[in-house]
């Protein structure tokens, strides 16, 4: 939600900022805005819509520039206007900030600083920022925010200059990420690492509460009582072409084609054929730990929340404990049973889901064990959880999650085998063939991506629906949801996903002739349920397109359209039929029109509840 990046040093800031927030705008995309401090004061420039709208508007816009700070927005108060656009400017202009977050008393403190005589520009919350600033400064820009950040309820990422401490940057963060890359006569400010991974590795990740004082030679980071923090620098380890496109046209094809490799760097070093065992060295949970657990929650959103479906299944069935997944957004307001005999799992990518910390956090305070499946190395999830299995995707710019989504489910994979190994619920044979699975997992979802032609070109033939339906059964329907989710989010074309034999009470009034229904149907124990539930459809005309695993013959006899997928142990198809739904949503979106990295009113990293 929102993207933030800051420049000092001896270089132009202006292409700095603007190439920063071009990495940023997976974000959010609403509006984007640029301030920099030139000759004494603080000028402004921002646009509503897409960064590109901004680039195209600079003609040459304060070229000498050397510090300034960066804006790309996902409205949260107030339309995606100029108006609300970032970078929020006080009273006098001389104060400008950029904030992600959401400012939860800004309401009364509007109140308050108008009776004090300021006046404001935006419907936005942050417009209170500079304000503040304003009201409260007696001559030190980090002192100053540190009151400020004393008056704040909320989340935020923030970094603010003022024209009359123009050596300098201040930035502050709760609840929202914030880093500070470490140049050489020159630093960097940003929400996260790809808008900074050009300059410099080294880096500084602010924590909850710590405020920053950034001049082009010195970074010094004060606690919430303004006592100095030492940081350990933190080294990226991404390379640059990660964040790239690598001449693919988007990034969800390219992420979506990265899958095999993130398989394979997930489970590198965790798993052996030999031995029939999953080592997970990171995790602390030993086999006494382990046996005191009685219940599991896995709870996330979205596209992760679909993973915690297929981790539920899994582990039920491999560690034999009861699991129960819960959206983050529900289970943090909920009075739900856990004690420190309850394991909570949370799956995040971004590892900063507002929602998904938040539940984690109630986890934790009330003494849960805890453990974050993440993919971002040391985000707000994996530090506070108290166990950190990472999934080794590397980073996902699109917002359409594809390839965190395998890996999480590989993650759940890997939970699932140690818990039970732990609980002796497993025998070694079916530990080796589930292993050997997982092994071959890599190569299998390769040959699947062979079917890009089919699905591309069933996507152009039923790209003009207006509604589509996704069934199975089992482990299939927890799939179905996932492929509705993407198709949803990038095509915005109406989807909907149901367990197969719950349609007849009632959705099935809805399909008619040549509504498109995909069939999910890898799961032999109820094959024969699924074929009759695609009879169902059938007999209504819609249009069928089915996955199956390629030694279920007959079922081509059945639907219109089949994809077969590489035969698999049946946990682990949902990593190989998830794969044709992310391409079916891309040609789809595509076809349509839509924009595929980049979805109208969604961000990538969602940091407001
Ligand atoms: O970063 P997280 O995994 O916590 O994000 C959770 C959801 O916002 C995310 O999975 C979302 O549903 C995806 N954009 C869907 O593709």
């Amino acid at each position: 939600m929102c993207g933030i990046v800051g420049y000092i040093g001896e270089q132009c800031a202006v292409p700095i900022l603007l190439e920063g927030l071009a990495k940023l705008e997976y974000r959010g995309y609403d509006s984007a805005g640029i301030a920099v401090l030139d000759d004494g004061t603080v000028e402004v420039k921002k646009q509503k819509g897409k960064l590109n709208n901004l680039v195209n508007s600079m003609n040459g816009f304060y070229k000498e520039a050397v510090s300034g700070i960066g804006h790309t927005r996902w409205a949260t108060h107030g339309r995606p206007n100029n108006e609300n656009a970032h970078p929020h400017t006080d009273c006098t202009g001389k104060i400008a900030v950029v904030h992600n977050g959401i400012i939860e008393n800004y309401m009364e403190l509007r109140e308050w600083l108008i009776s004090r005589g300021h006046s404001f520009k935006s419907e936005t919350d942050t417009e209170v920022l500079p304000h503040l600033i304003e009201e409260l400064y007696q001559g030190d820009l980090v002192d100053t925010l540190q009151q400020v950040i004393s008056k704040v309820e909320g989340s935020y990422a923030m970094v603010a200059m003022n024209a009359e401490n123009s050596g300098e940057l201040a930035a502050a963060r709760h609840d929202s990420p914030l880093i500070i890359g470490l140049g050489e006569g020159e630093n960097f400010l940003a929400s996260d690492i790809p808008a900074i991974l050009k300059h410099t590795r080294n880096t500084y990740i602010l924590e909850d509460g710590e405020v920053a004082r950034i001049t082009p030679r010195e970074v010094n980071i004060s606690d919430s009582q303004g006592r100095p923090v030492l940081k350990e620098v933190f080294k990226v380890q991404w390379e640059q072409g990660q964040a790239e496109k690598n001449g693919y046209p988007h990034f969800m094809l390219k992420e979506i084609y990265e899958q095999p490799r993130a398989i394979r760097d997930t489970l590198a070093g965790r798993v052996s054929l030999d031995e029939g065992k999953v080592t997970l060295k990171e995790i602390k949970l030993d086999e006494e730990k382990v046996s005191q657990i009685d219940k599991i929650y896995i709870t996330a959103c979205g596209t992760a929340y679909h993973a915690g479906m297929v981790g539920k299944s899994i582990i039920e069935s491999l560690a034999r404990v009861p699991v129960e997944v819960d959206i983050a957004s529900e289970l943090r307001y909920r009075d739900v049973m856990m004690n420190e005999n309850t394991l909570v799992i949370v799956i995040s990518q971004s590892g900063e889901t507002a929602d998904t910390l938040a539940s984690l956090r109630e986890a934790n305070r009330v003494g849960a064990r805890t453990l974050a499946v993440t993919n971002v190395v040391d985000s707000s999830i994996a530090r506070e959880a108290g166990d950190v299995l990472y999934t080794w995707a590397g980073p996902e710019i699109a917002v359409a999650s594809t390839k965190a989504y395998t890996t999480q489910l590989v993650a759940m994979y890997l939970l699932g085998l140690y818990l039970a190994q732990k609980r002796e619920t497993i025998d070694r044979g079916e530990a080796v063939e589930i292993i050997n699975n997982l092994r071959e997992l890599s190569t299998k979802v390769e040959t699947t991506l062979q079917n890009g032609e089919k699905i591309k070109q069933f996507a152009e033939q039923y790209s003009n629906s207006t509604s589509s339906f996704f069934i199975g059964r089992g482990l299939d329907y927890a799939v179905a949801l996932e492929g509705a989710l993407k198709l949803k989010e990038i095509s915005y074309m109406h989807a909907e996903a149901y367990a197969a034999g719950e349609l007849k009470h009632g959705t099935l009034s809805l399909i008619v002739e040549g509504v498109p229904v995909v069939a999910l149907a890898t799961q032999q124990h109820v094959y024969d349920k699924m074929i009759s539930n695609i009879k169902e459809v059938k007999a209504r005309d819609a249009t069928v397109l089915a996955l199956a695993p390629e030694g279920f013959t007959g079922i081509e006899q059945v639907v219109d359209e089949a994809v077969f997928i590489p035969e698999a142990h049946p946990v682990i198809a949902p990593v190989l039929t998830v794969v044709p739904l992310q391409m079916l949503a891309y040609y789809m979106a595509l076809q349509r029109g839509c924009d595929v990295d980049q979805p109208r009113n969604l961000a990538k990293s969602v940091t407001v509840e």
